[in-house]
């Protein structure tokens, strides 16, 4: 884990609200495991906390930050040009894990959920596993990366809250008729709580590991604040929680609590 400060080589609007950053990294792509994140202090005096993001995709040294123009943190990102400097703390937390046995591989994703899973997909397919994206967006207008993955050899589903594109509904309308079908050996999930809890409840019933890339608020970023804290299933009456900065983001889909 390295903190400094890295020149800005990109902040490109890839959408309303929607930018990809690319800056100098210390580190290189086969040094990083995808799911894993940096976090970016935006040097505001009104902002103490560092802001954590996924690592959407290295290119040797350069590291790529897809991210949503939400609040403070983000609006000062978006702001920022290329040239200027940026204080980031790299690299962060535990990221998917991969399995030489595996070869049918889901990778799900929902909105925003895409930043990790881009570069995990890159990382599936050179190893030459057989990767099946769904990609579910509220609407078209969220949806990235479609035709980029493609290229990638992936096979994409889309789906979208209000059918502006492709099938209508949740990323588990596409998931779930192809669990059989694809005879998947594991399934990456990223997005927002509700989604992962039903990507979980799919994987569940077709007896199908799972990986979650989860999300809290966070404090430090490194497991010392206590502040990103995810309940784990346990049979002991007291509650057992995790740290999503340190022992995540990425948890096996059955130790989450998700009630
Ligand atoms: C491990 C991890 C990886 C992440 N990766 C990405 C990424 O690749 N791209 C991306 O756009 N975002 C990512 N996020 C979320 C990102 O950190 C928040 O959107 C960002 O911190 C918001 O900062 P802000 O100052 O703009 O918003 P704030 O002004 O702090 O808050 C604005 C709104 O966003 C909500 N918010 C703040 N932080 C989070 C959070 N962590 N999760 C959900 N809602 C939040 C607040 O509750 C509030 O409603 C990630 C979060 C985590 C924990
Ligand atoms: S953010 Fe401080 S413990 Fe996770």
């Amino acid at each position: 884990m390295k903190c400094s400060e890295r020149k800005i080589i990109g902040n490109e609007k890839l959408g309303k609200d929607y930018y990809l950053l690319k800056y100098e990294s210390q580190f290189s792509e086969k040094s990083i495991v995808p799911g894993q994140f940096i976090s970016i202090s935006l040097n505001s005096e009104a902002m103490v906390l560092r802001r954590p993001f996924s690592i959407f995709d290295v290119n040797s040294n350069v590291v790529s930050v897809f991210y949503k123009k939400v609040g403070k943190g983000t609006c000062i990102l978006a702001e920022k040009k290329k040239g200027e400097l940026i204080n980031v703390l790299e690299v962060l937390g535990k990221g998917f894990s991969f399995y030489d046995k595996d070869r049918s591989l889901a990778v799900v994703s929902g909105g925003i959920g895409v930043a990790p899973l881009y570069f995990l997909a890159k990382r599936l397919r050179s190893m030459e596993k057989d990767v099946f994206i769904y990609l579910g967006a509220r609407t078209e207008l969220e949806l990235f990366f479609e035709d980029d993955l493609k290229k990638m050899g992936c096979s994409v589903c889309v789906t979208t809250d209000d059918g502006s594109k492709n099938i209508c509904g949740t990323v588990c309308c596409g998931l779930e008729p192809d669990c059989e079908k694809n005879n998947f050996d594991r399934i990456y999930a990223c997005g927002p709580k509700p989604m992962l809890k039903a990507v979980a409840g799919v994987a569940d019933k077709a007896n199908i590991l799972c990986e979650v890339s989860m999300e809290e608020v966070m404090g430090c970023g490194f497991g010392v604040c206590l502040g990103c804290a995810v309940k784990i299933k346990t049979k002991e009456t007291n509650p057992i929680y995790k740290m999503v900065c340190k022992d995540g983001p990425v948890f096996d889909s059955q130790e989450i609590d998700w009630e």
